[in-house]
């Protein structure tokens, strides 16, 4: 079958990381969107590789679950495209490869200047150079608030051929990730939303399976065959 999963940040909860929405969605007492945006890194872009060297370090720490694992079983039986809205690594370390990061990944540093990436080291500054064009400009290769998702054109391919589309721990506030299910469900998909509770997008979806994502994606992977 042709499949594609949305995954966001419920799926890596179980692991320990934080997702954006549940808590208070304060860091150091300022809102997600104050470090997560073009123009917070030109107020302040201290503050803002202080607060991706932050979640680094929780990656770090943080080990792949049971769901993860399960998206990389299911990928050895189906025709699986996995897109994640997360920037961690965890479905890299839970056996997937050709995970399509839409929103970046804290594992690359770009150049602000040249546009060249590379891998990040653990704790990026304001005077850390490009290895490419020597300047100090180097952000998180993240997109943030305001910047173009990566990949788009081959997602909608996917999403388009799809048979399944399944959204995985993702609240469906952030378009264009909230949209799929949509656009899915226009294309012929049959639709799954899997989620600790419903998500804002929930009508697009013709299935629910409610519950903490290492217990209902390894059942869902399960059923599949
Ligand atoms: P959110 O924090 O908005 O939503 C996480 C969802 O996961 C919620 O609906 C929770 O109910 C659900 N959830 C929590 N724990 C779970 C568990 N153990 N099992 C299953 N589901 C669980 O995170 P995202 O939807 O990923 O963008 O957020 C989307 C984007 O907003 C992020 O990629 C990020 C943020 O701004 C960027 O950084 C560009």
């Amino acid at each position: 079958m042709r499949i594609v999963v949305l995954t966001g940040a419920g799926i890596s909860a179980e692991s320990g990381l934080r997702t954006f929405r549940a808590e208070d969605g304060l860091w150091e007492d300022h809102r997600i969107e104050d470090v997560a945006t073009p123009e917070a890194f030109i107020r302040d872009p201290a503050l803002v590789h202080r607060f991706y060297n932050a979640r680094r370090a929780a990656t770090a720490q943080a080990e792949p679950n049971a769901a993860h694992r399960a998206l990389a079983d299911l990928a050895a039986r189906h025709e699986l495209t996995l897109v994640t809205q997360n920037v961690d690594d965890l479905h890299e370390r839970g056996g997937s490869s050709n995970v399509i990061h839409m929103h970046g990944e804290l594992a690359s540093s770009l150049c602000a200047s040249c546009g060249h990436r590379w891998p990040s080291p653990m704790e990026t500054d304001r005077k850390t150079l490009c290895p490419a064009c020597g300047t100090a400009a180097a952000r998180p290769d993240i997109v943030w608030f305001g910047e173009m998702p990566y990949h788009m054109e081959q997602i909608w391919e996917a999403i388009q051929q799809a048979e399944i589309f399944a959204a995985i721990g993702t609240s469906g506030q952030v378009y264009p990730a909230a949209g799929f299910g949509h656009q899915a469900r226009r294309s012929g998909a049959h639709c799954v939303e899997l989620n600790l509770d419903r998500s804002a997008v929930s009508r697009d979806f013709h299935e629910h399976l409610i519950g903490p994502a290492t217990q209902i994606v390894p059942e869902w992977v399960g059923r599949l065959g």
